[in-house]
């Protein structure tokens, strides 16, 4: 019996009820498929947080790190100011692990509207290939004067020096009160990112890769990701490639869905553009989202947050978080489980007949789940 080891971290709002949906599908496909899966939960979150202190400590991932995959609700909590548990717990993960790639995948189910007139599922069906690791979420920034000062001396030092390079005046007597944030983009970042983008593009047989940046702005940054893509490129002679300014693919993927096959992109520019896919592909409600280190462990989530207003209503879309599900299965292995859960998905959703609100519907969040999970029966 194939066994595998899912650490569980429900996290905060609807993070609990939309995993408890997800775990049930999977428990489901997994009775038909003939493997095991042995839940380990973990309590990290807001209210952990508020109890304890601890965000996620290093004990709790090197745990962590023994596990097939993680399967994560959502963080978030109005309790907490703003971009502390993202930080110390999601982020935290994914750089822990090394989850380089954050695969998106924005695809327009049969039976499921979206706000673009005259689109259908034939226009919309793309990835976008999110890097995971580098860019502004390095984590390098800081404030001068104002609630800046003390903070981070060899950064603000580094600063200093900039500043003084650039304008000839002293940051801490000249400039007034302000914030730096640096983006990062290494060789190895980009070309690691880039390769699984082709080779997903090859394993799909697509026939064309996007690369997005800003690289007539950002021209240190994104000019090196730039000419990294074109490198990479030269390895794949059969697949086409083209640029796309983040402006631009934004308009583009309202105008023209259907242009796109596989789209490669920095991490804050991904995490903007995968918003906009969600929307198109029918809403938050249905995006999921893979933390993928090929040789490591991955994370699997909705891309969607908590969502505090609606916690405990049991009236949120699990979708999502199930779609999340399949492709966790897809990782460890398990393709053709993976499918039927997906297939599931989508048959639930041409029918029609069970819907969440955010799809027009009133259906509970666990009237979803069961559905699938007949779903999944029936399709044996
Ligand atoms: C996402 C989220 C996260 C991100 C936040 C919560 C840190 O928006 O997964 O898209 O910016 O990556
Ligand atoms: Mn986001």
């Amino acid at each position: 019996m194939r066994r595998y080891k899912i650490a569980v971290i429900r996290g905060d709002g609807i993070g609990p009820e939309i995993i408890s949906e997800g775990e049930k599908v999977l428990e489901a496909v997994s009775e038909f498929e003939h493997f095991e899966l042995k839940w380990i939960e973990y309590p990290h979150g807001a209210e952990h947080y508020l109890k304890t202190g601890e965000l996620i400590g290093e004990d709790t991932l090197k745990e962590l790190e023994r596990c097939d995959a993680i399967y994560f609700g959502s963080i978030g909590d109005p309790r907490v100011e703003t971009g502390v548990l993202e930080q110390g717990i999601l982020l935290a993960m994914r750089f822990y692990f090394d989850q380089y790639v954050n695969l998106r995948p924005v695809k327009l189910l049969e039976g499921v509207g979206t706000p673009l007139a005259g689109k259908g599922p034939e226009d919309i069906d793309f990835s976008v290939v999110r890097e995971n690791t580098e860019d502004f979420y390095v984590g390098i920034g800081g404030r001068v004067k104002g609630k800046g000062k003390g903070k981070k001396r060899e950064e603000l030092e580094l600063v200093r020096k900039l500043y003084h390079i650039k304008f000839g005046l002293d940051i801490e007597t000249d400039a007034d009160e302000l914030a730096y944030q640096i983006g990062v983009v290494t060789r190895e970042g980009c070309e690691r990112v880039m390769k699984f983008a082709f080779e997903l593009a090859k394993e799909k047989g697509k026939k064309k890769v996007t690369s997005v940046d800003k690289a007539n702005v950002l021209t240190q940054g994104y000019g090196f990701w730039r000419e990294v893509f074109s490198e990479v490129a030269r390895e794949y002679p059969d697949i086409d490639t083209e640029f796309n300014f983040v402006d631009a693919i934004c308009m583009w993927l309202v105008k023209n869905p259907e242009w796109y096959q596989v789209v490669v992109a920095p991490n804050m520019f991904g995490d903007i553009i995968t918003d906009l896919g969600a929307m198109i592909q029918g809403g938050l409600g249905l995006a999921p989202g893979a933390n993928i280190n090929p040789d490591g462990v991955s994370m699997f989530e909705p891309i969607h947050g908590s969502a505090p207003k609606y916690k405990g209503k049991g009236v949120s879309n699990p979708i999502a978080t199930i779609w999340a599900g399949a492709m966790l299965l897809d990782a460890v292995g398990e393709k053709i489980a993976s499918e039927r859960v997906l297939n599931a998905i989508e048959s639930v959703l041409k029918e029609g007949k069970v819907r969440t609100y955010d799809l027009g519907g009133n259906s509970k969040t666990s009237e979803v789940g069961d559905a699938i999970v007949s779903e999944v029966k029936a399709l044996l």
